[in-house]
Parts: structure tokens; C-alpha cells; sequence
């Protein structure tokens, strides 16, 4: 049997072992997905396990994601731009980091038939799943992009990091006119379920769209859907981005319509 892990603090409630796992039992691979509740003190010890010759690579989320770099053999473009991993594949006895945060929430967008080519996107936000989906919209390309954060030099770096990639590209940190708004904060998550990372009335004409997907109906998109905006729930770019690590590991399609049935159906169970 192979293996996989998923490396964080918190994983406990996490969907991805369920969400893989019954991925892998689709495609008739006799691997296993196991979340590895991981303290910063013990990254160096779980990332030496991701070397053993029966495992194939890992998902890392909070509060690894950047910290873990540094012991990794080498990374994607993507995963160096983001300064972000999300995803480990273990290629030729090396640890790769890759990010496929940027490619879920483009899937995301796609399906939920949401056009980001030439919008006005405001991110919330400026961590880890922010600053992957910030460089996939620069590479669509948007026609602008905003940046809020709670701590604003978080928020400037992100801008001068995307500013290099991008030069031509009008970012701003501070709010701005949208056509999306998109929460990458952890404000509104489970159990502060009444909090909203936008205060005020949300601008009825923008796209609402949340990467919180604990619970699905934050009150972020509720005020979105109050006022009659369209609204895209978490749960989509938990499955692409989780399909596409899939496809890295594999090397085959992920079979999206298993894992989509299988995170509804634990959300919707409580799980
Ligand atoms: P992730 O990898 O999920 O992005 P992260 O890097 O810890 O996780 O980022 C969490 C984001 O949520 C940050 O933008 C954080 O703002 P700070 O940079 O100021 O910490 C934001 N966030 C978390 N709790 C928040 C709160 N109560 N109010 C506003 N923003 C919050």
C-alpha cells in the first residue's frame, strides 16, 4: 500500500482524507490518505516520513504552507511564485512543492461559469490561498486587482511580490470598485460563524465568492445573497484543488464527481 498524508494544525475536521480517499478506492489504487496532526516542531521528523519509499507526497495547510519550504528539495514555479506549497509530490526520491491552490480556484471559476478575464477582482485577505489565487488571476489576466489584509503589510507584499511578476498589471492594496470579491480570510470559518470580512452592505453587482467552506453558507455570502448578488461557496475549490494534487500523484484525471459527493456529503453531515 501507498501512502499520503495531510500536514497541518488543525486537521481533525479536515475533508481531504475522506475526499482522497475514496478517490483512490474509485480508481482502484490501494493507497491511503491519512491527516498527520503536525506541530511546527515536529515538521522536520513528518517531512523526513514523506521520504520513505512507500510514499507517494502530501497535502500541507495551515500553518505549514510557507514553513515547510525549507525543507523541500526543490519547488514549482508556481509553488516559488506563491512562496506557498500546498502540495508535495515525492519524484525520484525528491520532495517537490508544488501549489494547486491557483488551478483550483480557476477550475472553480470556470464551472461556476464566472468570468474573471478583464474584471475587477478585490481579494480578501493576504495568506497563503491568497496569494495563490492573486498570481492565477494576474495570469488570466484581470484588468485590476485589489488587495485587502488586516495586517496591510502583508497586503503591500503580496503587491510588490506580483508587481515583479507582473509589471503591467494595475494593483492596488486598498479597497476598490469590484466585480468579484473573493474571501481568502479565515473570518467567518466555524465556530465565529457570525463574522464577515466586509462591512457594510455588499455592492449588489459583484460576484460573492468564498474560499470558507466551514460552514457553506457563511455570513459573507448570505449578505451577498441578501442583496440579490451571485454567490460561489468554498466547497468547489477545496475539490480542484484537491483533484489537481490527485493528478500530480497519480498522473491520471481525478474523478472530480466522487470527490465533489463525497465533501457535500460530510459537510452536509456535520463532518
Ligand atoms: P491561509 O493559508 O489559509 O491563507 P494564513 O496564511 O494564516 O492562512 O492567512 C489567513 C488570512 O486571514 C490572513 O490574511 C489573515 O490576516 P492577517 O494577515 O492580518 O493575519 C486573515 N485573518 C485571519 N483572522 C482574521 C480576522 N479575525 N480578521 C481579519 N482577517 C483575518
Amino acid at each position: 500500500m501507498k501512502h499520503l498524508y495531510l500536514i497541518g494544525d488543525p486537521v481533525a475536521h479536515s475533508l481531504s482524507p475522506a475526499m482522497h480517499n475514496a478517490a483512490f478506492q474509485a480508481l482502484g489504487l490501494d493507497w491511503h490518505y491519512e491527516a498527520l496532526q503536525t506541530t511546527t516542531a515536529q515538521l522536520p521528523d513528518v517531512v523526513a516520513r514523506l521520504r520513505a519509499s512507500d510514499c507517494v507526497g502530501a497535502n500541507v495547510t495551515v500553518p505549514h504552507k510557507e514553513t515547510i519550504i525549507s525543507f523541500l528539495d526543490a519547488l514549482t514555479d508556481r509553488a516559488q511564485r506563491a512562496a506557498a506549497v500546498n502540495t508535495v509530490v515525492r519524484q525520484n526520491g525528491r520532495l517537490v512543492g508544488d501549489n494547486t491552490d491557483g488551478e483550483g480556484f480557476l477550475q472553480m471559476l470556470r464551472r461556476a461559469n464566472v468570468d474573471a478575464r478583464g474584471a475587477q477582482v478585490l481579494i480578501l485577505g493576504a495568506g497563503g490561498a491568497a496569494r495563490g489565487v492573486a498570481f492565477a488571476l494576474a495570469e488570466l489576466p484581470v484588468a485590476r486587482l485589489a488587495i485587502v489584509n488586516r495586517t496591510p503589510e502583508r497586503a503591500e507584499k503580496l503587491a510588490h511580490d506580483m508587481h515583479a511578476h507582473f509589471p503591467r498589471l494595475g494593483i492596488e492594496v486598498g479597497p476598490d470598485r469590484a466585480d468579484i470579491i473573493v474571501n481568502a480570510t479565515s473570518v467567518g470559518m466555524s465556530p465565529r460563524e457570525n463574522e464577515s470580512p466586509v462591512s457594510g452592505e455588499f455592492p449588489r453587482d459583484a460576484v460573492a465568492i468564498d474560499l470558507v467552506y466551514r460552514p457553506l453558507h457563511t455570513r459573507f455570502l448570505r449578505d451577498a445573497e441578501r442583496v440579490g448578488a451571485r454567490t460561489v461557496d468554498g466547497l468547489p475549490m477545496l475539490v480542484y484543488q484537491g483533484a489537481a494534487a490527485f493528478a500530480l500523484w497519480t498522473r491520471r484525471a481525478a474523478p472530480i464527481d466522487v470527490m465533489r459527493e463525497v465533501a457535500y456529503a460530510a459537510i452536509s453531515n456535520g463532518g
